[in-house]
């Protein structure tokens, strides 16, 4: 078995960590032991391109239960937790080519590598692998039966793939599941982002003005516990109805231009390019902090930022100052995302769930391909609910069902105002 991984003697740590977040995964221990029974991925070889945590650990356990064979790279440079890696592949048995800090150079070889495997199934996450495969393996293609996504990002990738007829197989979008976007995007990347800014700065948020550029699924999450920090929260947004939910929900909307002289913390959440950009970085204070949440490393116009310093100073890990004449501007972790650079990534249980949409979607899709064209699918409403069932019943809690009265009710028409 072929891997490249860096730290092969934290191997130890790397399980120890599998072993908490397996704790705070239920629904994918659950689907873990039906795997096991029901070999739903027996001999496929199955590649993903998602971030090398120990949450991804649980769930390459899950997939080579079910009997697949699993390659793995990286979704992120920064993101690998090089002990989960060290473990996955000298314990675990994973093809894992991944190590934190690669370069671009060695992310984009470690994609490659993955390729090489040949793989039938495909998970990706932020799309880079599946395009990788189309322009450069374009040969490879027709091994694959089918894949699924697992961001907005790379779904609107995806998506753009499929309109121009360039993609050629079926992809599930994982982030259409309400089971994921509901939590893992607002709870997860809510809490995660704000912990990878703590950790990373030890700074008090509460009366801090904090500009949330995006107020999808992520820039809700973000928000809200940023209120419950203490801070004086910003919204900037470019959909009038997301920019309405803003406004109601009870924090400023402002453009980024207004915004851009007040903040003290930005973080990007819009999945969009250069949304912090020259021109805001000339208005803004002394001190003033920038990062991001959204999965490319594209919404602060770093080489902007770069072109423009004198120099650049490295304060804490992952913590630059950017010296422009008498202000210096922070940026953390590059601009790449900060919840999995600067801190472990949405904790285990909301991760849960996402994973269990990714394990259902592979067998589903291992066992349907047929019926599918290439183009990118929602994840069906049965395994949708199938998760949050699921979830429910590893809390503790239950829920009603409808009365045969009820159902009655529900699909007649007959009976209005009593
Ligand atoms: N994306 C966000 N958080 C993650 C985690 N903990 N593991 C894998 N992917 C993630």
């Amino acid at each position: 078995m072929a891997y490249d991984i860096k730290k092969p003697e934290s191997r130890t740590l790397g399980q120890n960590r599998i072993r908490w977040a397996e704790q705070q995964m239920p629904v994918l221990r659950q689907i873990r032991e039906h795997f096991a029974e029901t070999q739903p991925l027996k001999g496929l070889r199955v590649a993903g391109c998602l971030h090398i945590t120990s949450e991804t650990a649980c769930l390459a356990r899950t997939l080579m239960a079910g009997g697949a064979e699993l390659a793995l790279c990286a979704a992120n440079p920064l993101s690998t937790q090089d002990e989960v890696a060290a473990a996955m592949a000298l314990d675990d048995g994973v093809s894992v080519y991944a190590y934190r800090d690669e370069d671009n150079k060695t992310y984009y070889r470690h994609i490659d590598q993955v390729l090489e495997t040949q793989p039938q199934l495909i998970m990706d996450s932020g799309a880079d692998l599946i395009s990788e495969l189309h322009k450069q393996h374009p040969g490879r293609v027709a091994d694959v039966l089918g894949a699924t996504e697992e961001t907005t990002t790379g779904t609107a990738r995806l998506s753009s793939m499929a309109r121009k007829q360039i993609l050629k197989f079926p992809v599930l979008a994982i982030n259409h599941a309400r089971s994921k976007y509901l939590f893992d995007n607002r709870y997860g990347t809510g809490q995660s982002t704000l912990d990878g800014l703590m950790r990373a700065t030890n700074m008090l948020l509460a009366g801090k003005k904090l500009v949330i550029c995006g107020y999808g699924w992520c820039g809700k999450g973000i928000a809200m516990r940023a209120r419950g920090l203490g801070a004086i929260v910003i919204v900037v947004e470019i959909n009038p109805i997301h920019a309405l939910e803003a406004a109601m929900d009870g924090f400023l909307v402002q453009t980024i231009e207004q915004a851009a002289a007040q903040g003290d913390i930005f973080i990007t959440a819009t999945g969009a390019l250069n949304v912090i950009r020259r021109s805001h970085f000339e208005q803004m204070k002394s001190g003033a902090m920038l990062c991001n949440a959204g999965h490319f490393n594209s919404e602060i116009e770093v080489q902007a930022l770069e072109q423009m310093a004198e120099h650049k100073q490295e304060l804490r890990p992952y913590l630059w100052s950017y010296q422009l004449g008498a202000k210096n501007l922070l940026l953390l972790a590059e601009g790449r995302l900060v919840n999995l650079a600067c801190g472990e990534g949405h904790p285990a249980s909301v991760m849960d769930m996402s994973f269990a949409n990714q394990a259902l979607a592979l067998a589903h899709l291992a066992l349907n391909h047929r019926s599918f064209v290439p183009r990118v699918y929602p994840i069906p409403d049965e395994i949708d609910e199938q998760v949050a069932h699921l979830k429910l019943q590893a809390m503790g809690i239950e829920i009603d069902q409808r009365t045969q009265e009820q159902l009655d009710y529900q699909g007649s028409w007959e009976l209005g105002t009593r």
